[in-house]
């Protein structure tokens, strides 16, 4: 049996089982399975070792809060030491990745959107916004960040001008990051407005909604949340997260069985998952 899982704790409530099962059994995978494995943070090395050496794991999905603290254990690569999180690990070499960057990445290019030269704003400084940042930056967008607390979009800039040699993205006042010419992409990377808390925004109320801006919104339950709606009525475009949620689990996927993911599969799977509840 090849097996693969999400470590975390809790892991309830995770689509991933869904849809790497789905992804297996389209490929006739069968010696395949993902598995929930709650680990508590406090017996995270003994938690890998027992996985790996005992339980036959090839690879596992890392959630909150073992994200950072599964870095000592593994080899992290350089967009995982970049973004200052690990979500994949391969047991075959023992290193870990991050998969939100080209998942995120991979989801704006299979929605048109292009990177080079555009200016973001990305909404958020915790580690959804650092995957963010860190990738359009990369790709040559021009980024301001804007967080509820300031200080912590200033800690997470200088974080990654230190860990990845981000330059010139700055923290900003929502006013003063739209003060700026040419603002055409805006990313949620903040919790506000997922499920239950639907009529939330991350939007300042009052505060008029650009015209024509395309919204990216991590948040993927609701599909629509308010924020896309806002975008919406001011005639932008917009893309709700669970693309990027699809693509990074493809990503990680691939990385274990070494064969190109379903991704219609997964889509679909996590679509199911999703309105169940
Ligand atoms: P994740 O790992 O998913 O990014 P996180 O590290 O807890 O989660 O970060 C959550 C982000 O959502 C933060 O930027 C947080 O803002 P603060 O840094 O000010 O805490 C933002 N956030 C959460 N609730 C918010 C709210 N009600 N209004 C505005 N921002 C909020």
């Amino acid at each position: 049996m090849n097996r693969v899982g999400l470590i975390g704790w809790p892991v309830t409530h995770s689509i991933s089982p869904a849809m790497h099962n789905a992804a297996f059994a389209a490929l006739g995978l069968d010696d395949w399975s993902y598995e929930l494995l709650p680990i508590p943070p406090d017996i995270v090395r003994q938690g890998l070792r027992t996985l790996r050496d005992e339980g036959g794991f090839i690879g596992v999905n890392v959630t909150v809060p073992l994200k950072q603290a599964v870095m000592p254990y593994i080899k992290p690569d350089d967009r995982a030491r970049a973004v200052g999180a690990v979500n994949t690990i391969n047991f075959r070499d023992n290193t870990g990745t991050n998969t939100d960057v080209a998942g995120f990445l991979g989801d704006l290019e299979a929605n048109g959107v292009t990177v080079p030269g555009r200016r973001v704003i990305v909404l958020g400084a915790g580690g959804a916004a650092r995957a963010a940042v860190y990738g359009l930056a990369r790709a040559g967008a021009r980024v301001t960040v804007v967080n509820r607390t300031p200080e912590k979009a200033r800690l997470m800039l200088a974080d990654l001008a230190l860990s990845a040699g981000i330059q010139g993205v700055e923290a900003k006042t929502l006013d003063e990051a739209l003060e700026q010419d040419g603002v055409s992409l805006i990313v949620n990377c903040t919790s506000v407005g997922m499920w239950p808390h639907v009529d939330d925004s991350p939007w300042i109320s009052g505060l008029p909604f650009p015209r024509g801006v395309t919204v990216y919104d991590m948040v993927y339950r609701p599909a629509m949340t308010r924020l896309m709606r806002q975008a919406e009525a001011a005639g932008g475009s917009v893309i709700g997260g669970l693309g990027m949620l699809v693509r990074q689990g493809a990503a990680a996927f691939e990385i274990w069985t070494g064969q190109p993911a379903p991704v219609e599969v997964m889509f679909e799977a996590a679509r199911m998952e999703i309105r169940k509840g």
